[in-house]
């Protein structure tokens, strides 16, 4: 059995496993668009991956720019983009604490980071400055749709999640582990393990890092410096017709973020 690491090196994978939920994901972005946003059709997807979602919201006619720091995920998604229309998009390689281009400055309408990529931001310093650049990018109106597991410090227990895919012929079952957060460091550990088995044998992607932790308090703590108001919260479910209470014992949460116009 061959073992490589870095499940983001492999996005074939990465989208077998999570591809299957983008329609759905963007349905509910348009949703959000509508409901608390502009409705207009610029859209920023910081941290976007191998672009499941910059696909499905350039096939719906929006302009969609975005960035990711890995090049094999950048690779895959202007290769999926290629003749995909009739939106456009624009990717960059550049790190989501300090994407902010000038020339779009003012013009979005929508943005969004899902699945908690926002807890790949180490500090808080580096939320901050991730947070105050996609500030700068909205247009008057314009919300941002963040979407991450809140952490329980008083958590103990490890949490597996489980998820099984199909590229082909072969079979891909992905587990991932997170481990009792670390409330002093604010950090919790994570595994990822990409299992895949085929005609051609089988192998391993593990994939080892530490996520940020944010209890309730330190999230909104945070979205009240970056000068961003709280309007709505949902599960990772997504159903407009029902928001979660900001209390809810609900871990995942999608944020629905609005910049605070009094100082
Ligand atoms: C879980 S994937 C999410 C991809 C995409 N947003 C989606 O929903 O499918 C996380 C992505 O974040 C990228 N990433 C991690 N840290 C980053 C950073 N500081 N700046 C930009 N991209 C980052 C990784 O390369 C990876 O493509």
């Amino acid at each position: 059995m061959r073992r490589l690491n870095d499940w983001y090196r492999h996005p074939r994978y990465y989208e077998a496993i999570f591809g299957g939920d983008s329609e759905r994901e963007l349905e509910f972005l348009e949703q959000i668009n509508g409901w608390f946003g502009t409705g207009g059709g610029t859209w920023l997807e910081p941290a976007c991956g191998a672009g499941r979602l910059v696909e499905a919201a350039v096939r719906r006619g929006h302009t969609v720019i975005g960035c990711d720091v890995s090049e094999e995920m950048l690779a895959h998604a202007r290769a999926r983009l290629n003749g995909a229309g009739p939106g456009v998009a624009y990717l960059a390689r550049q790190r989501m604490e300090h994407f902010c281009p000038a020339a779009w400055r003012g013009r979005i309408d929508l943005a969004f980071c899902l699945v908690s990529t926002f807890r790949y931001l180490p500090s808080d310093a580096a939320a901050l400055s991730h947070l105050r650049a996609v500030r700068r990018l909205l247009r008057p109106g314009g919300v941002y749709a963040l979407g991450f597991h809140l952490t329980d410090y008083a958590r103990r227990r490890i949490e597996r999640e489980r998820w099984v895919g199909q590229l082909g012929p072969e079979r891909i079952v992905c587990n991932t582990r997170e481990w009792p957060p670390d409330r002093r460091l604010r950090r919790a550990r994570v595994r990822n393990r990409l299992s895949i088995s085929g005609p051609h044998g089988s192998r391993v992607i593990e994939t080892e890092w530490h996520f940020r932790t944010w209890s309730e308090d330190q999230a909104l703590r945070l979205f009240d410096r970056a000068r961003f108001e709280l309007r709505a919260v949902y599960g990772f479910d997504g159903d407009l017709a029902q928001p979660l209470g900001w209390d809810s014992p609900r871990l995942d949460r999608v944020m629905i973020l609005a910049p605070r116009i009094a100082p």
